[in-house]
């Protein structure tokens, strides 16, 4: 099952750009690359550059001409917004989409338009990427819900902070999968929390979005996900793009704080009237070829589908935990051993060695592509790395942890890259120890 599922004729593997591409070792040696690096960014699909490609001959100015090119691609980019809520299950009138650059984008237009004092408490956790955290930082108060031992996020921790401020927390925003550790949130059940303290939730999803099937309708109204942001260079259409889905009514009552072309229905000697959603959140001429490519990406995932994806990623995920815990002198971090609720996502050091030098020895000796340090998610991090420090994260002086080695599946990597990795990783256990 590793390697090859059917879709029209293809392999997974060719249905990605720039696999098997050679590069060269420091022995001089030419091999094929393995990228493990997917959390950070995706190659494309080959039918989301074709995709491109071919609007790219139809594209004409968005919203803003009357020839046939331009009606042909304003029709396109606004029908996306529907395809993306079927994506998401927001399959409701209550939501709209606005197309971003990214997630950091998305998070901060969110931030800027829904905050509107210093006063606003918002909680989020200690699990999370720099961009679900600092927009909010910078805006507000902050509150953080603290992680466990292994790393996981302490539901509890969310409802002793909610019932601490007693209604006065005004959104909760959470990742719905680590960047570091894999890890799934139950978002559903943390909407209920915040709804049930009068909070409204805010899911980042770059992590989840081609991992998992998200659905922001829950099984009640009160475990529905009131917005939800994505990259789309995170599933497999790498040219900018994103989404925000988000409580139309809500958008409505706020204003981002940048202005252009774009957002008004008039714009008089002394008064401005503002349109509504998604078009007062999109100002400017749209970066029409990411949106395409996200379209297309996410028909592509669909059509393979999450069980297929969530199994075969799992599977990968098992077989790398399973080699790297029997090499000596391998530090894992997170639960290895329920793994259920982890994307493809594995961290980790060799007892001894630095980071950025295992790192280095993966792609100058073995030609395997992964990213070290700290991830963007330094309060995280450093929790899960205190033990082998003995300092305190939240010491006084502000600095960043030590950090790990990540490795991160995509739908087209299989068993045979993950061998080399696990042989890599000996050698260089090995190297070391007889040093
Ligand atoms: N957030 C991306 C990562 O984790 C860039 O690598």
């Amino acid at each position: 099952m590793y390697d090859s599922i059917s879709f029209p004729g293809h392999s997974i593997r060719d249905m990605i750009f720039g696999l098997d591409v050679l590069v060269k070792l420091d022995n001089n040696k030419m091999i094929p690359a393995i990228n493990f690096d997917n959390a950070a960014t995706t190659p494309p699909f080959k039918r989301v550059v074709e995709e491109i490609e071919w609007q790219l001959t139809y594209y004409g100015s968005i919203g803003r001409g009357r020839g046939q090119m331009s009606e042909h691609s304003s029709r396109v980019y606004d029908n996306g917004r529907e395809r993306i809520k079927d994506f998401v299950g927001a399959n409701s009138d209550i939501y709209t989409v606005f197309y971003t650059n990214n997630t950091t984008d998305g998070i901060n237009k969110l931030a800027s338009a829904l905050i509107t004092s210093p006063k606003d408490i918002v909680l989020t956790t200690r699990m999370e990427h720099h961009a679900n955290d600092l927009p909010w930082r910078e805006r507000a108060g902050t509150e953080y819900a603290e992680v466990d031992a292994k790393g996981r996020l302490v539901i509890h921790d969310i409802e002793r902070i909610l019932r601490k401020w007693r209604g006065r927390v005004k959104y909760v925003s959470v990742t719905a999968a680590s960047n570091v550790t894999g890890y799934v949130n139950d978002v559903h059940t943390i909407a209920k929390l915040a709804h049930r303290y009068g909070a409204k939730i805010i899911v980042d999803g770059a992590q989840i979005v081609a991992h998992r099937e998200f659905c922001m309708l829950g099984q009640t109204p009160e475990e529905n996900i009131d917005y939800f942001v994505f990259s789309a260079h995170k599933m497999y259409s790498p040219f900018g793009g994103g989404a925000v889905v988000g409580l139309t009514e809500e958008l409505n009552r706020h204003m981002p704080p940048f202005y252009g072309g774009g957002m008004v229905e008039a714009v008089c000697d002394n008064e401005v009237r503002y349109l509504p959603a998604p078009e007062r959140y999109e100002l400017g001429s749209p970066n029409y070829p990411s949106v395409v490519g996200m379209l297309k990406a996410v028909q592509i995932l669909k059509h393979i589908g999450f069980d297929y994806i969530r199994e075969h990623e799992q599977a990968l995920l098992k077989r790398t935990l399973e080699g790297l815990k029997t090499i000596p002198g391998v530090i894992l971090y997170g639960d290895n051993e329920e793994i259920a609720d982890r994307v493809g996502i594995v961290t980790f050091n060799i007892r001894g060695l630095k980071n950025k030098d295992l790192a280095g020895f993966l792609a100058d000796r073995y030609g395997i592509a992964v990213r070290h340090a700290a991830f963007c998610a330094h309060p995280y991090v450093g929790r899960l790395t205190r033990s082998e420090r003995g300092q305190d994260y939240a010491s006084a002086r502000c600095y960043p942890p030590e950090g790990m080695v990540r490795v991160s599946f995509g739908i087209y990597n299989n068993k045979a890259e993950v061998d080399w990795f696990l042989t890599a990783v000996n050698r260089i256990c090995r190297r070391r120890q007889a040093m």
